[in-house]
């Protein structure tokens, strides 16, 4: 069995996780929780996203929590941006890095961030640009990789369509999205065999919701396909508010030991991630979806 020696988490919990929240959380809280994930041995986190207040309400207070968190040396704080008005405001909040946001259902696209999937790439084009003047990396998501809440499912094509583009654009990573949780671990095979036939598998990485139980075998299925960079949001967090029925991220504790299992190598140290957890859900008033975290404190 051939899996990666270290994979990279990114840690999508402070962004993805509270987008979701019905209840607004607290600059405060945001940070507290940013801070806390940063002891942990994390090289990223997605600590906002600079998109529309009117489209999430939840992160509009981006701005106030990047410039209150205590900045760790060798930690990436990255942001999403939907155009150029959240890169410059991603910018002027000191972000290391930013992500842009695409997808492979043109449904989606449009209920998410109100354009066609073309329309999206044309306005990343002149963020990338101005990101290489800027030495800021971007990142690059496509969502609905597995299924679509609105179409069903999606061609393996056009993820390989949508995610070279964005590559050709100056990403140097696409974050395959699973983001209604659909996939289950042979469909995900199928979709990086293909997907590496035209791509390089270092310039991919996994990012699946946990809504049908599949997320851990789906990231166990990627591993043996090659990918070595993984998404995940401590305690489960997270859903896409323009994807009914997403549920949330795969839980960070839970990938985290299950890597440690496999023996493979990730710089993070455990207990300190699911103090983390535990910190935002009894900030939100709930029990964690990490059930490696219900069990190592229990
Ligand atoms: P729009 O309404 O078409 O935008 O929204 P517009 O360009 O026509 O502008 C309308 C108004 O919005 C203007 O203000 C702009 O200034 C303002 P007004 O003149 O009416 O007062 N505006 C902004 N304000 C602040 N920051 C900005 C910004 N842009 C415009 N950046 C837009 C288009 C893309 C902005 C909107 O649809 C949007 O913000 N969508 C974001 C939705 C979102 O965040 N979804 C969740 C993240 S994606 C996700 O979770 C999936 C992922 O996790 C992967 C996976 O799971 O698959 C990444
Ligand atoms: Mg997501």
């Amino acid at each position: 069995m051939k899996l990666p020696s270290f994979v990279k988490m990114v840690e999508v919990g402070p962004r993805d996780g509270l987008q979701n929240e019905q209840q607004p959380v607290s600059v405060a809280t945001r940070v507290a929780l940013i801070d806390k994930l940063s002891n942990s041995g994390l090289s990223i986190i997605e600590a906002g996203s600079f998109v529309s207040p009117k489209w999430v309400p939840q992160m509009a207070a981006s701005e106030a929590v990047l410039g209150a968190i205590e900045r760790k040396k060798g930690v990436t704080y990255s942001a999403l941006t939907p155009n150029m008005q959240g890169y410059q405001r991603a910018l002027e909040a000191g972000v290391n890095e930013v992500a842009v946001f695409a997808a492979a259902s043109e449904t989606f696209s449009q209920k998410n961030i109100n354009c066609t999937i073309n329309e999206s790439l044309e306005r990343f084009r002149p963020l990338l640009q101005q990101a290489r003047r800027d030495a800021i990396p971007v990142r690059g998501y496509v969502s609905c990789v597995l299924g679509c809440p609105y179409e069903g499912n999606i061609s393996a094509d056009k993820v390989a369509e949508v995610s070279a583009i964005l590559l050709s654009m100056g990403c140097y990573e696409i974050s395959l999205g699973d983001t209604i949780g659909v996939g289950t671990p042979m469909a995900v095979y199928q979709l990086l065999e293909k997907l590496t036939t035209k791509l390089p598998v270092e310039k991919l990485a996994v990012h699946f919701h946990d809504t049908y139980g599949q997320a851990l075998a789906n990231i166990y299925a990627a591993l043996q396909a090659g990918v070595a960079v993984v998404d995940a949001a401590v305690a489960g967090l997270g859903g896409c508010p323009y994807a009914p029925g997403a549920s949330g991220n795969v839980a960070s504790e839970d990938v985290l030991y299950m890597l440690n299992g496999l023996g493979i190598e990730t710089g993070i140290e455990l207990r300190t991630l699911a103090a983390a957890g535990d910190f935002i859900s009894t900030a939100l008033g709930r029990p964690s979806n990490s059930r490696v975290a219900r069990a190592i404190s229990s």
